[in-house]
């Protein structure tokens, strides 16, 4: 039983066949589905949101992962709430009240989760962490698939590794995980690894299989 938890991004997908990545993905080995968010204000792209989530639901049971890079964000957590995400991330520097967003989504019944930039210190989730069932550390500046891992965050994944003592919060990666890199951030005490253009690359089910294999064998192995 591998001990990583694999969260392949759609960023990377064709969105002409959204559904069919997201069947082909899971029928590769991935363990949940990383939606990412995104609105044209808080970071310079825009994607998707509740309906194109809606849509795709019924074509796994895996949680769906979403990644919110909008601000605000308090006004459409219930959207996505009922679109059918398990998980919801905000970003800290994308709301006002942190305390209070995380609460919003629990009261939704969701698990809650924070998002910190590659720049933003650990600190600002020090007086959440009760509040908290995810943190999404950034390993490049959020907007686009395909950039560069960014090494610096790898310490400060080790320092929430430690912050959060015995509390039963996931530590995960998004941006620029690779084979290479997924030891890294599994060394240092992340348990659960975003990966868009290293999935998906190969554009085929039997490639996002040995694609996933590759992440989660260099990540398993390193793990502490
Ligand atoms: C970036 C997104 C990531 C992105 C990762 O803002 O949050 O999830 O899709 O893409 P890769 O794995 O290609 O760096
Ligand atoms: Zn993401």
């Amino acid at each position: 039983m591998s001990k990583t938890i694999i969260a392949p991004s759609v960023l990377s997908a064709d969105f002409s066949r959204l559904g069919e990545e997201i069947e082909a993905v899971v029928a590769a080995g991935a363990d949940w589905i990383h939606l990412d968010v995104m609105d044209g204000h808080y970071v310079p792209n825009i994607t998707f949101g509740p309906p194109i989530i809606k849509a795709v639901r019924n074509r796994t049971d895996k949680i769906f992962d979403c990644h919110l890079m909008i601000e605000p964000c308090d006004p459409f957590l219930a959207a996505f709430a009922e679109a059918g995400c398990d998980i919801i991330t905000v970003h800290a520097e994308a709301t006002k009240h942190l305390d209070r967003s995380l609460q919003a989504i629990r009261d939704l019944g969701k698990k809650a989760g924070v998002s910190l930039n590659p720049s933003t210190p650990e600190s600002i989730i020090e007086y959440v962490l009760d509040r908290l069932d995810l943190i999404l550390l950034m390993t490049v500046n959020p907007g686009f698939g395909g950039q560069k891992f960014i090494p610096a965050v790898v310490d400060k994944v080790a320092r929430i590794k430690s912050m959060i003592g015995d509390r039963p919060i996931d530590i995960e990666i998004d941006g620029g995980v690779t084979p290479d890199t997924a030891p890294l951030v599994a060394a240092a005490g992340a348990n659960v690894l975003v990966a868009g253009s290293a999935v998906f690359k190969g554009g085929t089910q039997g490639a996002y299989q040995a694609n996933i294999e590759a992440i989660r064998a260099a990540s398993d192995g390193a793990m502490r």
